[in-house]
């Protein structure tokens, strides 16, 4: 392969990184604030956030405090699995959000 292009597709691969993390992070925001869908801001105080009821903890610090991806896609998808008396629905296990879904909003805790 030509230098050049290795060159450039080294570029292409370290812009498309970030870039596409961001804008999943932008709809898993949407999709974490609106009322139909994630709804989390009814129980999450959540930077940016309108209106939030204080049920659950305040979202922040997130990637502090859970450094493992899998851990907030557990939280989401089923966290009647970590706690069984928990109010927090079941994303997943109920289908109120796709695995796509879920792991746009994760992109976003992981920003907070
Ligand atoms: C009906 C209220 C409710 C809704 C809606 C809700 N949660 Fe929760 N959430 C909780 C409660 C309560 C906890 C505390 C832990 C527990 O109950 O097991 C929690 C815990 C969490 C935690 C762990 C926080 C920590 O500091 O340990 C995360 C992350 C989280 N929720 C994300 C979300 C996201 C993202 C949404 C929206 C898709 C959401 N929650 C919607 C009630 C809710």
């Amino acid at each position: 392969m030509k230098p050049a292009l290795v060159l450039a597709l080294l570029i292409g691969a370290a812009v498309a990184g970030p870039a596409h993390a961001q804008s999943a992070a932008t709809e898993g925001q949407k999709l974490a604030f609106d009322r139909g869908k994630g709804n989390c801001l009814t129980c999450h105080m959540i930077k940016g956030g309108d209106l939030p009821g204080t049920i659950g903890p305040e979202l922040k610090d997130i990637k502090t405090k859970y450094p493992n991806r899998d851990d907030l896609v557990a939280i989401v998808s089923d966290e009647t699995k970590r706690n069984p008396q928990t109010v927090m629905p079941p994303f997943g296990r109920n289908r109120i959000l796709s695995e796509k879904e879920i792991s746009a909003v994760v992109d976003f805790l992981q920003t907070l």
